[in-house]
């Protein structure tokens, strides 16, 4: 098989690219490991920043979005058993965050493309790239239970953090800069209406915790857990009770709900950049080149900026033979990145609680988490990194 650009994975960065590219009238392939009902219904994070909300609704792939996403004006932050609304819009020049969850983004770009005669390979895992030094690189791969090859003009590399492109980078190219948390989140999906209109972050000595929603009858909830907990040692009781916990206020003027839990898994917390993001005619671009721990958010916002950059210098070099912007790549991913990098750390720095429980690190947080919600500088501060910075 042959096309212009081999994109490897069908995550939203993937699929994203693929529905760029064919708008500006450049030809791809998706291969994706995993089968098309596993990605759909893979439950990853939902917080759209103000960019990628009109990104995806100015590429014509918004419509279902704007119907069942629900836009917030603010979040709170909840320590010492109060809760502190932060008036995301009013500070950010009124942007705001969309929640609408990662697998509808995945869902509607695999209608999209597909309706557009896209081509999208499901349970078609890249083994490994050859030529990517050369000006004919290929994927190899198998699928149907046969040894297949896609060549193409350039590879892009959108397989997750455990995808199989950055390790084609020949040895001592790439730079890696990673920090590992000592705590994982238990993330569940209960059948309740959330017992907020917002979601709250909330920083207790037992340890964080976020309530956080995918529709006006489903409530998303974390907790942070030692990071190789198992999900046999959590039954919902369990779950409940530490939510109900590290949730609570005070005075008792706020009380949450529970239901059904349809759905859970622990997540790892990593923070992770390699760099560059290029290599001869591979581009890496998603998960695939940084992770964040999700406190931020940004995991997926990063992805689509990513492949914003790439299509625009993809259609320069398609269009007039322009390099520039492809050599660019990297580095113009990478600011954002980086600033994405600080926040996130930022965030989980603040918020959860670490090893040992040293009491001066506490103190530390909640003087930080005061400032926040008290000087409108250290709230804008926060406000216009949550709902994306327009230019890094
Ligand atoms: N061949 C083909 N596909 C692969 C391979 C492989 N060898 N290895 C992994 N994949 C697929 C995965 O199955 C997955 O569907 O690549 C896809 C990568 O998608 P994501 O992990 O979703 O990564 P990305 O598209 O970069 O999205 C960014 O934002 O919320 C965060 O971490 C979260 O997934 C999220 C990310
Ligand atoms: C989510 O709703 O899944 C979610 C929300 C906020 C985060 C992380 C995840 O910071």
């Amino acid at each position: 098989m042959r096309t212009q650009v081999g994109i490897v994975g069908a995550g939203p960065a993937g699929l994203f690219l693929s529905h760029l590219l064919h708008l500006r009238g450049i030809d791809s392939v998706v291969l994706e490991l995993r089968s098309r009902e596993h990605v759909e219904k893979r439950v990853r994070a939902g917080v759209l920043e103000q960019g990628t909300v009109d990104l995806l609704t100015e590429t014509g792939v918004g419509d279902r979005m704007a119907k069942e996403g629900l836009v917030h004006h603010g979040i709170e932050l909840r320590f010492g058993g109060r809760g502190h609304r932060v008036p995301l819009s009013e500070l950010a020049g009124g942007r705001a965050i969309t929640i609408y969850g990662q697998q509808e983004v995945v869902k509607d770009l695999i209608a999209a493309r597909l309706a557009d005669g896209g081509r999208i390979l499901f349970e078609a895992g890249a083994v490994g790239l050859d030529g990517i030094d050369s000006d004919t690189p290929a994927v190899r791969y198998r699928h149907r239970g046969r040894d297949e090859v896609l060549e193409c003009d350039l590879v892009a590399g959108c397989d997750g953090f455990h995808g199989v492109c950055r390790d084609a980078v020949p040895q001592g190219v790439l730079t890696a800069y990673e920090r590992e948390y000592p705590f994982a989140w238990l993330g569940i999906l209960a059948s309740v209406p959330p017992s907020t209109k917002e979601l709250i972050y909330s920083h207790h000595e037992r340890g964080f915790a976020l309530h956080s929603m995918r529709s006006p009858t489903l409530s998303r909830f974390y907790l942070q857990v030692d990071p190789d907990e198992s999900l046999d040692r959590w039954p919902a009781e369990r779950i409940w009770s530490e939510l109900q916990t590290r949730l609570a206020v005070a005075d008792g003027s706020w009380s949450l709900a529970e239901g059904p839990i349809v759905e859970q898994g622990i997540t790892a917390m990593r923070s992770f950049v390699v760099e560059p993001m290029q290599y001869g005619r591979l581009y890496l671009a998603g998960d695939a080149a940084h992770i964040v721990p999700a406190t931020g958010a940004k995991g997926l916002n990063l992805a689509v900026a990513d492949v914003r950059v790439l299509a625009d210098a993809l259609a320069g070099w398609y269009g007039d033979g322009d390099t520039g912007p492809l050599d660019a790549y990297s580095e113009r991913c990478l600011r954002r990145v980086w600033r994405a990098q600080h926040f996130s750390w930022w965030m989980t720095s603040m918020l959860h609680r670490f090893a040992g429980g040293d009491p001066y690190q506490h103190k530390l947080q909640l003087a930080e988490l005061r400032y926040a919600v008290t000087s409108k500088a250290a709230a804008t501060t926060l406000a216009e990194n949550y709902v994306g910075l327009v230019e890094v």
